[in-house]
Protein backbone atom coordinates (compact mmCIF):
# COMPACT_ATOMS: atom_id res chain seq x y z
CA UNK A 1 0.00 0.00 0.00
CA UNK A 2 1.33 3.59 -0.72
CA UNK A 3 1.16 6.14 2.18
CA UNK A 4 -0.43 9.81 1.14
CA UNK A 5 1.80 12.18 1.37
CA UNK A 6 1.05 14.42 4.48
CA UNK A 7 -0.35 17.13 2.60
CA UNK A 8 -2.62 15.28 0.89
CA UNK A 9 -3.90 13.38 3.86
CA UNK A 10 -4.54 16.94 5.45
CA UNK A 11 -6.73 18.01 2.74
CA UNK A 12 -8.42 15.07 2.66
CA UNK A 13 -9.49 15.08 6.47
CA UNK A 14 -10.31 18.89 6.13
CA UNK A 15 -12.39 17.67 2.87
CA UNK A 16 -14.01 15.13 5.22
CA UNK A 17 -14.68 17.43 8.19
CA UNK A 18 -16.29 19.86 6.13
CA UNK A 19 -18.87 17.20 4.43
CA UNK A 20 -19.73 15.77 7.66
CA UNK A 21 -20.24 19.25 9.37
CA UNK A 22 -22.11 20.91 6.46
CA UNK A 23 -22.46 19.08 3.46
CA UNK A 24 -20.18 21.14 1.23
CA UNK A 25 -16.26 21.22 0.41
CA UNK A 26 -14.71 24.69 1.49
CA UNK A 27 -12.15 26.42 -0.47
CA UNK A 28 -9.08 26.30 2.59
CA UNK A 29 -6.47 29.43 2.14
CA UNK A 30 -2.90 28.65 0.87
CA UNK A 31 -0.87 28.83 3.69
CA UNK A 32 1.81 31.27 2.03
CA UNK A 33 5.43 31.28 3.63
CA UNK A 34 6.59 34.77 5.18
CA UNK A 35 8.85 36.79 2.83
CA UNK A 36 12.66 36.46 3.32
CA UNK A 37 14.65 39.67 4.37
CA UNK A 38 16.76 40.22 1.74
CA UNK A 39 20.62 39.12 1.81
CA UNK A 40 23.74 41.08 1.93
CA UNK A 41 24.24 42.22 -1.30
CA UNK A 42 20.51 41.31 -3.16
CA UNK A 43 19.18 44.29 -4.13
CA UNK A 44 15.96 44.99 -1.87
CA UNK A 45 12.81 45.04 -4.18
CA UNK A 46 10.88 47.94 -2.98
CA UNK A 47 8.51 49.57 -5.50
CA UNK A 48 8.64 52.73 -4.15
CA UNK A 49 10.56 55.01 -1.48
CA UNK A 50 7.89 54.41 1.53
CA UNK A 51 8.14 50.62 0.82
CA UNK A 52 11.98 51.47 0.82
CA UNK A 53 11.87 53.01 3.94
CA UNK A 54 9.85 50.04 6.02
CA UNK A 55 12.53 47.49 4.36
CA UNK A 56 15.60 49.57 5.86
CA UNK A 57 13.22 50.33 9.40
CA UNK A 58 13.31 46.06 9.60
CA UNK A 59 16.48 45.64 8.61
CA UNK A 60 19.16 43.53 10.46
CA UNK A 61 21.64 42.77 7.35
CA UNK A 62 24.63 44.57 9.61
CA UNK A 63 25.24 44.86 13.52
CA UNK A 64 24.25 48.58 13.42
CA UNK A 65 20.55 47.51 13.39
CA UNK A 66 20.70 45.90 16.56
CA UNK A 67 21.88 48.89 18.60
CA UNK A 68 19.97 51.46 16.72
CA UNK A 69 16.88 53.38 17.98
CA UNK A 70 15.65 54.48 14.83
CA UNK A 71 16.95 53.75 11.49
CA UNK A 72 17.07 56.71 9.26
CA UNK A 73 16.18 56.19 5.53
CA UNK A 74 16.56 59.52 3.84
CA UNK A 75 13.90 62.41 3.63
CA UNK A 76 13.41 64.93 0.44
CA UNK A 77 11.51 65.18 -2.69
CA UNK A 78 10.84 62.22 -4.64
CA UNK A 79 12.16 63.84 -7.65
CA UNK A 80 15.12 65.75 -6.57
CA UNK A 81 17.34 67.63 -8.51
CA UNK A 82 20.56 66.76 -5.80
CA UNK A 83 20.99 63.60 -3.65
CA UNK A 84 23.16 64.63 -0.87
CA UNK A 85 24.87 61.78 0.60
CA UNK A 86 26.20 62.10 4.33
CA UNK A 87 27.91 59.22 6.26
CA UNK A 88 25.57 57.51 9.14
CA UNK A 89 22.93 58.98 11.07
CA UNK A 90 24.23 60.98 14.59
CA UNK A 91 22.32 60.89 18.01
CA UNK A 92 19.96 63.21 16.81
CA UNK A 93 19.16 61.39 13.98
CA UNK A 94 19.15 57.80 15.86
CA UNK A 95 16.47 59.46 17.78
CA UNK A 96 14.38 61.12 15.32
CA UNK A 97 14.32 58.85 12.47
CA UNK A 98 15.36 61.86 9.84
CA UNK A 99 18.51 62.66 8.52
CA UNK A 100 20.78 65.61 8.82
CA UNK A 101 18.80 67.25 12.28
CA UNK A 102 22.07 68.07 14.36
CA UNK A 103 24.03 71.31 14.13
CA UNK A 104 25.52 69.14 10.81
CA UNK A 105 22.18 69.63 9.44
CA UNK A 106 21.45 72.97 9.86
CA UNK A 107 24.22 73.64 8.62
CA UNK A 108 24.38 71.43 5.25
CA UNK A 109 20.50 73.03 4.75
CA UNK A 110 22.38 76.43 5.19
CA UNK A 111 24.73 75.41 2.14
CA UNK A 112 22.03 74.10 -0.17
CA UNK A 113 19.67 77.29 0.49
CA UNK A 114 22.69 79.17 -0.89
CA UNK A 115 22.57 77.99 -3.94
CA UNK A 116 19.12 77.53 -4.48
CA UNK A 117 18.63 73.70 -2.80
CA UNK A 118 16.40 72.84 -0.51
CA UNK A 119 15.38 68.98 1.28
CA UNK A 120 11.70 70.65 1.06
CA UNK A 121 11.85 71.71 -2.52
CA UNK A 122 14.46 70.03 -4.49
CA UNK A 123 16.80 67.52 -2.30
CA UNK A 124 16.85 64.59 -1.35
CA UNK A 125 19.31 63.84 1.70
CA UNK A 126 20.61 60.23 2.57
CA UNK A 127 23.25 58.17 4.54
CA UNK A 128 25.91 55.58 3.76
CA UNK A 129 24.44 53.67 6.36
CA UNK A 130 21.34 54.11 7.65
CA UNK A 131 21.43 53.17 11.44
CA UNK A 132 23.86 54.87 13.54
CA UNK A 133 27.26 53.83 14.08
CA UNK A 134 28.03 53.54 17.97
CA UNK A 135 29.65 56.87 19.29
CA UNK A 136 29.55 58.54 15.99
CA UNK A 137 32.26 56.45 14.53
CA UNK A 138 32.92 56.08 10.81
CA UNK A 139 31.00 53.18 8.93
CA UNK A 140 33.60 50.26 8.10
CA UNK A 141 33.32 48.91 4.98
CA UNK A 142 31.23 46.01 5.96
CA UNK A 143 28.77 48.16 7.10
CA UNK A 144 28.67 50.43 3.73
CA UNK A 145 29.01 47.16 1.83
CA UNK A 146 25.83 46.05 4.06
CA UNK A 147 24.01 48.86 3.01
CA UNK A 148 24.54 49.78 -0.13
CA UNK A 149 22.12 47.97 -2.05
CA UNK A 150 19.26 50.77 -0.07
CA UNK A 151 21.64 53.40 -1.57
CA UNK A 152 21.48 51.96 -4.43
CA UNK A 153 17.70 51.46 -4.45
CA UNK A 154 17.45 55.22 -3.76
CA UNK A 155 19.08 56.48 -6.74
CA UNK A 156 16.89 53.86 -9.06
CA UNK A 157 14.09 55.46 -7.70
CA UNK A 158 14.87 58.83 -7.06
CA UNK A 159 16.77 59.65 -10.11
CA UNK A 160 18.05 63.01 -8.74
CA UNK A 161 20.44 65.00 -11.53
CA UNK A 162 23.26 65.05 -9.37
CA UNK A 163 25.09 63.40 -6.08
CA UNK A 164 26.70 65.29 -3.94
CA UNK A 165 28.49 63.03 -1.32
CA UNK A 166 29.38 64.87 1.78
CA UNK A 167 32.88 63.52 3.60
CA UNK A 168 35.42 61.08 2.83
CA UNK A 169 33.43 58.19 3.80
CA UNK A 170 30.84 59.07 1.07
CA UNK A 171 33.12 60.25 -1.49
CA UNK A 172 35.23 57.09 -1.40
CA UNK A 173 32.52 54.78 -1.33
CA UNK A 174 30.44 56.34 -4.24
CA UNK A 175 33.57 57.19 -6.10
CA UNK A 176 35.17 53.63 -6.11
CA UNK A 177 38.64 55.55 -4.96
CA UNK A 178 40.49 55.48 -2.28
CA UNK A 179 42.27 58.19 -2.18
CA UNK A 180 41.77 61.70 0.51
CA UNK A 181 39.05 63.99 -0.03
CA UNK A 182 41.08 66.80 -1.21
CA UNK A 183 41.81 64.24 -4.23
CA UNK A 184 38.04 63.44 -4.91
CA UNK A 185 36.55 67.25 -4.13
CA UNK A 186 36.46 69.55 -7.73
CA UNK A 187 35.86 66.54 -9.71
CA UNK A 188 33.27 65.79 -12.14
CA UNK A 189 32.32 61.62 -11.30
CA UNK A 190 29.94 59.40 -11.55
CA UNK A 191 28.33 56.48 -10.06
CA UNK A 192 26.19 54.33 -11.75
CA UNK A 193 25.90 56.94 -14.25
CA UNK A 194 24.85 59.69 -12.67
CA UNK A 195 26.91 62.65 -12.14
CA UNK A 196 29.16 62.69 -9.12
CA UNK A 197 30.11 65.76 -6.83
CA UNK A 198 31.94 65.00 -3.15
CA UNK A 199 32.40 68.04 -0.88
CA UNK A 200 33.50 68.00 2.54
CA UNK A 201 31.31 66.95 5.82
CA UNK A 202 29.62 69.74 7.32
CA UNK A 203 30.91 68.29 10.47
CA UNK A 204 34.14 69.12 9.59
CA UNK A 205 33.78 72.37 8.20
CA UNK A 206 31.99 73.23 11.51
CA UNK A 207 35.07 71.88 13.06
CA UNK A 208 37.72 74.00 10.98
CA UNK A 209 35.73 76.58 8.91
CA UNK A 210 38.50 78.55 7.96
CA UNK A 211 40.21 76.02 5.92
CA UNK A 212 37.12 74.39 4.56
CA UNK A 213 34.64 76.55 4.15
CA UNK A 214 36.40 78.44 1.08
CA UNK A 215 36.59 75.25 -0.56
CA UNK A 216 33.07 74.00 -0.06
CA UNK A 217 31.72 77.15 -1.06
CA UNK A 218 33.51 76.49 -4.64
CA UNK A 219 32.13 73.44 -4.82
CA UNK A 220 28.47 74.22 -4.34
CA UNK A 221 28.86 77.20 -7.21
CA UNK A 222 30.35 74.72 -9.53
CA UNK A 223 27.24 72.18 -8.38
CA UNK A 224 25.11 75.26 -9.23
CA UNK A 225 26.71 75.95 -11.93
CA UNK A 226 26.25 72.67 -13.28
CA UNK A 227 22.54 72.56 -13.17
CA UNK A 228 22.09 75.51 -14.35
CA UNK A 229 24.36 74.67 -17.80
CA UNK A 230 22.59 71.20 -17.85
CA UNK A 231 19.08 71.11 -16.02
CA UNK A 232 17.70 68.35 -18.14
CA UNK A 233 21.04 66.42 -17.54
CA UNK A 234 20.44 63.42 -15.40
CA UNK A 235 22.26 59.77 -15.87
CA UNK A 236 25.34 59.78 -18.07
CA UNK A 237 25.42 56.32 -18.61
CA UNK A 238 28.86 56.21 -18.03
CA UNK A 239 31.08 54.92 -15.14
CA UNK A 240 30.09 54.39 -11.94
CA UNK A 241 30.16 51.55 -8.95
N1 LIG B 1 26.08 63.27 9.79
C1 LIG B 1 25.80 62.47 8.73
O1 LIG B 1 26.70 62.07 7.99
N2 LIG B 1 24.55 62.13 8.50
C2 LIG B 1 23.54 62.54 9.26
O2 LIG B 1 22.39 62.17 8.96
C3 LIG B 1 23.83 63.37 10.35
C4 LIG B 1 25.11 63.73 10.59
Amino acid sequence: MTSLPAEAFEELLNDFEDLLLSGVRRPRAVPQAPPSPPLPGEFPAAETLAALAEAIEGCRLCPLGSGRTRAVPGEGVSRPLVLAVGEGPGQEEDLSGRPFVGPAGQYLDKWLSSVGLSRKTNCYIANTVKCRPPGNRDPVPEETQACLPYLNRQLDLLKPRFILALGRVSGQLLSGENVSLSRLRGRLLSYRGFPLLVTYHPSGVLRNPDEYRPLVWEDLKRLRDLLRSAPEAGKTGEGGE
